[in-house]
């Protein structure tokens, strides 16, 4: 999705701008652009990737400036879409993330009135509605030109008669990095971590003027405090380590991301989880959790987790799908997974739950996102920065959240308690040993690659992770992959299986195993080629399939947290060997906000 940054401060902006800008390439963008102020506003933008207009600018020591990455929602990638965009007199610049959704009417309007447009862009009517009702005080501009704007937005203008920046926020993420005599400001924290850890979280409605001086925020024409926050991540975290992709780095973190997980909600005795919620006493008749994409696998698994240790009933649903439903929640607790905590669709979900009354509580791993602030309770899973558009160790951190979740409301006895804790605690072991098979598993990643077609199939506590690894196949390494619940193959799809169509087999040893190997004896017989997953000593499965990527075995419960982890190995090395953008895959955005 979009990027936004912004500099003011003592040394050269232009640097700092195309600095901050390639720390959000990882969102996804497919234009750039930044504005410097000086006598006058200079924008420089295109369709091209950072590095591209780095090249073209020549030095410039303006000490204010704005940037963005673009990912296009109104108006294809183009030079003239690209933000920052302007006003008539060539003064204003604005870059805007979100959905102006009034724009068509705004441009009819002010159109009518003389001004000009450019761009297919609904950005383009901000600076003209400022430019409408400037009088030497730009705040005031941006105030006026707010309360005739509907939509979501993170915005940041400047203006070549005023030295500050003036920012706005609503439905859409906007932080300022505090320096020493300088101010960043960023969609994201990973954008301003070079600089700076000392942040204010700015909240909707806030209005921000910020010169060299200091920062004044005001929300509905009340001046407001907003408390600096101190971010947990650091640099090197943010960046690849010598790793060829941050996907791979990723992947090789989760052991100890797991650890980081469950650090300090384990007792003494090992024998009970505490998870620190405002709530402890939360008694609720059921469950429904809400999320999109990986967070939504996480989820499909939570839901047979928690069922099973708390007798609680557990639904599950796609968040952007739960804002159409007419829902009657009762005494629910709504649990919404993202690890960003900006998704738009979750947003949503999260702020309709809250309208029906209902207790909300949101597992996520950005501290001071949209969703952790808004929620009633929440709780961080601490996978730290996760740059990779492909979701990998913030799944594996999901479920071990929701893991002692169910552990903590858990309704076993304690001998069962601990001895399930004693096993979640061995996972960053189990999984090592996973990562030491590395090569095996990328020897199945060069073969899948050869395919432009997929499924990937298991049965009940595994079918998540078969629709896990049919995402992260058809996310970054293009090819068409199917996640299917293995009894259901034979409904439909059984059609389409041929010699060029392989199936991934998620076969670990529950009380699923025998019904999933008469599976593959029935996908064998329609001849596509069949690679398992496989634990350690089982001799049977090799008789049935072409391929078997082993993983160490684990009590029944865990088994998706280990199987996952193959699966990304898998679709990581069958994305290489196409010679996918494995960090960046084509037309999609690492926080998703727009709905
Ligand atoms: C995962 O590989 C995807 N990039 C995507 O499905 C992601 O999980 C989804 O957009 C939800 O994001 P969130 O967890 O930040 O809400």
């Amino acid at each position: 999705m979009c990027g936004i940054v912004g500099y003011i401060g003592e040394r050269a902006a232009q640097p700092v701008l195309i600095n901050c800008l390639k720390r959000l390439e990882y969102r996804g963008y497919d234009s750039c652009g930044i504005a410097l102020l000086g006598g006058y506003t200079e924008i420089y933008k295109d369709a091209v990737r950072i590095e591209a207009l780095e090249k073209s600018l020549q030095p410039n020591d303006s000490v204010i400036g704005i940037g963005h990455t673009r990912w296009a929602t109104h108006g294809k990638p183009s030079e003239v879409n690209a933000h920052p965009h302007s006003d008539c007199s060539g003064k204003i610049a604005v870059v805007h993330n979100g959905v102006i959704e009034n724009y068509m009417q705004l441009r009819e309007q002010l159109t009518g009135e003389g001004h000009v447009f450019s761009s297919e862009t609904d950005t383009e009517v901000i600076p003209h509605l400022i430019e409408k009702y400037y009088d030497r005080n730009l705040e005031q501009a941006v105030s006026r030109a707010l309360n005739e704007i509907t939509g979501s937005y993170a915005f940041i203008t400047i203006h070549a008669d005023s030295g500050e920046l003036i920012l706005s926020r609503k439905d859409s993420p906007l932080i300022i990095g505090i320096g020493d005599g300088e101010y960043f400001v960023a969609s994201d924290v990973p954008a301003v971590l070079d600089y700076t850890d000392r942040v204010i979280y700015l909240e909707d409605g806030d209005l921000a003027a910020i010169t060299k001086q200091g920062i004044s925020i005001t929300n509905n024409n009340e001046r407001v405090t907003r408390v600096e926050d101190r971010v947990p991540w650091t640099v090197e975290e943010a960046q690849k380590a010598g790793y060829e992709h941050f996907m791979i780095k990723e992947i090789h973190e989760q052991p100890k991301v797991i650890r980081n997980t469950f650090a300090g909600h384990i007792s003494a005795l090992e024998s009970e989880v505490e998870l620190g919620l405002k709530n402890k006493e939360m008694g609720f008749s059921n469950i429904l959790i809400l999320a999109c994409g990986t967070s939504y696998h996480a989820a499909l698994i939570g839901k047979h987790v928690i069922q099973k240790l708390t007798q609680v009933p557990v639904t599950v649903d796609i968040a952007s799908e739960f804002n159409y439903s007419e829902s009657v929640l009762g005494n629910t607790l709504v649990m919404v997974i993202t690890q960003s905590g900006e998704t738009a669709d979750c947003m949503k979900a999260l702020k309709k739950a809250k309208e029906l009354g209902c207790y909300t509580l949101v597992i996520t791993n950005v501290v001071g996102s949209s969703a952790a602030r808004i929620a009633d309770d929440v709780l961080y899973i601490k996978a730290g920065p996760e740059i990779s558009v492909a979701a990998t160790k913030s799944f594996v951190a999901q479920l071990v959240m929701l893991y002692l979740f169910a552990l903590s409301r858990s309704s076993i006895d304690v001998r069962s308690r601990a001895s399930l804790i004693a096993e979640l605690r061995q996972l960053p072991n189990k999984i090592h040993e996973i990562l030491n098979r590395e090569e095996d598993i990328a020897e199945q990643g060069r073969y899948l690659a050869g395919y432009e077609n997929a499924f990937f199939v298991a049965r009940g506590i595994s079918y998540p992770v078969a629709l896990e690894g049919a995402l992260k196949v058809k996310e970054i390494a293009y090819i068409h992959a199917e996640g299917y619940a293995a009894g259901e193959l034979k409904h439909g799809p059984f059609a389409l299986l041929t010699p060029e169509t392989p199936v991934i087999a998620i076969a670990t040893r529950d009380n699923t195993y025998e019904t999933i190997l008469a599976n593959i004896k029935e996908i064998k017989a329609r001849e596509s080629p069949v690679v398992a997953i496989a634990e350690d000593g089982d001799d049977e499965i090799g008789k049935y399939v072409d391929a078997v990527i082993r993983i160490p075995s684990v009590d029944p419960l865990f088994a998706p947290t280990t199987a996952v982890v193959a699966l990304h190995l898998l679709a990581y090395y069958t994305a290489k060997e196409r010679g996918c953008s494995i960090d960046m895959p084509r037309n999609l955005a690492k926080s998703v906000t727009v709905e």
